[in-house]
């Protein structure tokens, strides 16, 4: 099964590793191919609207493209409209929300925010409009690391800890859901450098204790390889290297920068493809003035199959 055929695929790895790149690439993917997609943010700053020359997305579900819709929740309005939506009436709501008993549970739940933001990207999963799904699949771009790991425990920790009651049932369904690999699949990004490659590697460990293994590894960003070792192009780069003067010695130095800027990204690769057991996919560094539709869609059909 094609992790595009998922119900919910969940985006993880360290910050600023291009997860809302990727995570937008996935569901421009998975919209392509016919299926209904929300991309799933719960940033602060949304920067997908400008992909699609919009304004910011926020809480409202917004049309980008065929099949593809995004929403960028925040805890607040997740609370409110989880607590609403899950309970679907309003007195259940006042029953579980506003009883003071379960009020001094909830505060003791350290992840309430976070579980409201999970319960509410659960919802959708499970979203019907006159009998009929909403949605085939969402793709959720999650927190940076160890935020996307303590907010996927917490449907577990609810469970052991809150009692019996609609929020541990619905806790329940969130972490099955979780665990199910034929709905959920997690896609791990990281860049092929020494810091994100250790991040990975510890955040594929920690994931594994929930009992969650992404189904692939992406790393964003890697360098052309203009110069592959032994090559005529890479003989060329040598014999103009030790030139002093313009333009060649700038040339040689761009070619030098490029050449081992792409040797570093293959180290890492291998140190990577050594230390997990996790398919390991490429995505190339885009050298665009302005990130757009374009350079998503380019990313798009470079994803792997699987
Ligand atoms: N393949 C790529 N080629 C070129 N630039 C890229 C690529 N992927 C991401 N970027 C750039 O890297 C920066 C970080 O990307 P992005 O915002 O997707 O990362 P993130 O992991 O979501 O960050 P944050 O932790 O802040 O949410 C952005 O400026 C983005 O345009
Ligand atoms: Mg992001």
């Amino acid at each position: 099964m094609e992790i595009f055929d998922r119900r919910l695929i969940l985006v993880v790895g360290k910050g600023g590793v291009g997860r809302t790149t990727v995570a937008t690439a996935i569901a421009a993917e998975c919209a392509r191919r016919g299926r209904k997609t929300l991309l799933f943010q719960t940033n602060a700053a949304d920067r997908v609207g400008r992909f699609y020359d919009q304004g910011p997305i926020g809480t409202e579900v917004v049309g980008l493209a065929p099949n593809l819709s995004a929403v960028n929740t925040n805890p607040a309005a997740a609370i409110a409209e989880y607590g609403l939506m899950i309970l679907r009436f309003r007195t259940v709501y006042e029953m579980v929300f506003e009883n003071r008993v379960t009020k001094t549970f909830l505060r003791a739940i350290p992840g309430l925010d976070d579980y409201a933001l999970l319960g509410k990207a659960w919802f959708h999963t499970t979203e019907t409009h006159r009998g009929k799904q909403v949605w085939d699949t969402i793709v959720f771009d999650m927190p940076a690391s160890g935020h996307s790991v303590s907010m996927l425990r917490v449907p577990k920790v609810i469970v052991d800890t809150v009692p019996e009651g609609p929020l541990t049932r619905d806790a329940r369904s969130v972490a099955q859901l979780l665990a199910d690999p034929d709905r959920t699949a997690a896609v791990l990004v990281t860049l092929a450098e020494e810091m994100p490659v250790n991040e990975a590697i510890e955040l594929e460990a920690k994931l594994g204790e929930l009992g969650i293994v992404p189904q692939q590894i992406i790393v964003n960003q890697i360098y052309p390889e203009h110069f592959p070792p032994g090559s005529p192009v890479a003989r060329v780069l040598e014999t103009i290297t030790p030139a002093t003067t313009a333009p060649l010695a700038a040339l040689a130095a761009h070619g030098t920068l490029s050449r081992d800027r792409r040797m570093l990204n293959a180290h890492y690769l291998l140190e990577l493809r050594r230390r997990t057991k996790i398919k390991v996919a490429e995505l190339p560094i885009l050298f665009a003035s302005v990130f757009g539709r374009a350079q998503i869609e380019q990313l798009a059909a470079m994803l792997p199959k699987l």
